[in-house]
């Protein structure tokens, strides 16, 4: 069973990248991941194809209409179980831990919200998920919805060729990766670290693991609070 993503917007061309370049799109046309993208336009029901409205209690904005916006995502679920989730500066912030919660769903179903968001009333009865990508706000849910969906997709099985890479990846533990380097030796003055040049893969491995928490130390230090560490990461952290 193949992981699907459907996507409610009213931009369905702001994905058509994801399908073009890079290992998303490699892992759609290797039929690792389903895609779709659902127009909400095609569920208005006045001859405008209007799906926003004035929000109740004034203000400035428009707020996504229920009824076209609760049949898209009837549409959009085939069956109970699916997940629906809703990209919002209120929800969660999205990490790594909700990627890969995500990635165990057999089809999730994200709203792209615009202007000053939808009603209420879809969040309560409709969503499961509420994710931020963040602390700031952009214009509209489908950059959230790629982030989100793209996180999501490196942790299924084959889409990244090596697991090892998504494994050794930035977060996937906790910790911030370790530095690369790749040829000239020399760069500006500036050399790779010997020990990357010794052969010695057990120096190495040890290097690197040192590196990351370093690197976690000094950039997010916030992060070594929550990692689950294994007791080389803990006896090197007290060295
Ligand atoms: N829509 C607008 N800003 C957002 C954010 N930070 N995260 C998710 N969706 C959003």
């Amino acid at each position: 069973k193949v992981i699907q993503f459907k996507i409610i917007t009213i931009f369905p061309d702001f994905f058509k990248p994801m399908l073009e370049y890079g290992i998303f799109s490699r892992a759609y046309k290797k039929g690792l991941i389903g895609f779709e993208t659902i127009d909400l336009r095609d569920f208005a029901t006045d001859n405008y194809k209007s799906v926003d409205d004035e929000p109740y209690g004034g203000g400035s904005g428009m707020v996504f209409k229920p009824i076209p916006l609760g049949k898209a995502i009837k549409k959009a679920k085939s069956k109970k179980e699916t997940k629906v989730v809703y990209l919002t500066p209120s929800g969660r912030v999205f990490n790594s831990d909700i990627a890969k919660e995500l990635a165990k769903e057999e089809e999730l179903v994200f709203i792209c919200g615009r202007y000053e968001g939808i009603d209420q009333r879809i969040v309560d009865l409709y969503v499961d998920y509420e994710i931020s990508i963040g602390d700031y706000v952009i214009s509209g849910g489908e950059l959230a919805a790629m982030v989100v969906v793209d996180a999501v997709a490196r942790q299924v099985k084959g889409v990244v060729k090596e697991m090892d890479s998504v494994v050794k990846d930035s977060f996937y533990d906790g910790l911030l990766d370790y530095p690369h380097y790749t040829r000239p030796e020399t760069y500006n003055g500036l050399k790779v670290p010997e020990v990357l040049l010794s052969g010695d893969h057990k120096r190495i491995e040890l290097w690197r693991e040192k590196m990351k928490l370093v690197e976690t130390l000094t950039k997010r230090p916030d992060l070594l609070e929550r990692a689950k560490l294994n007791d080389l990461q803990r006896k090197l952290l007290k060295e």
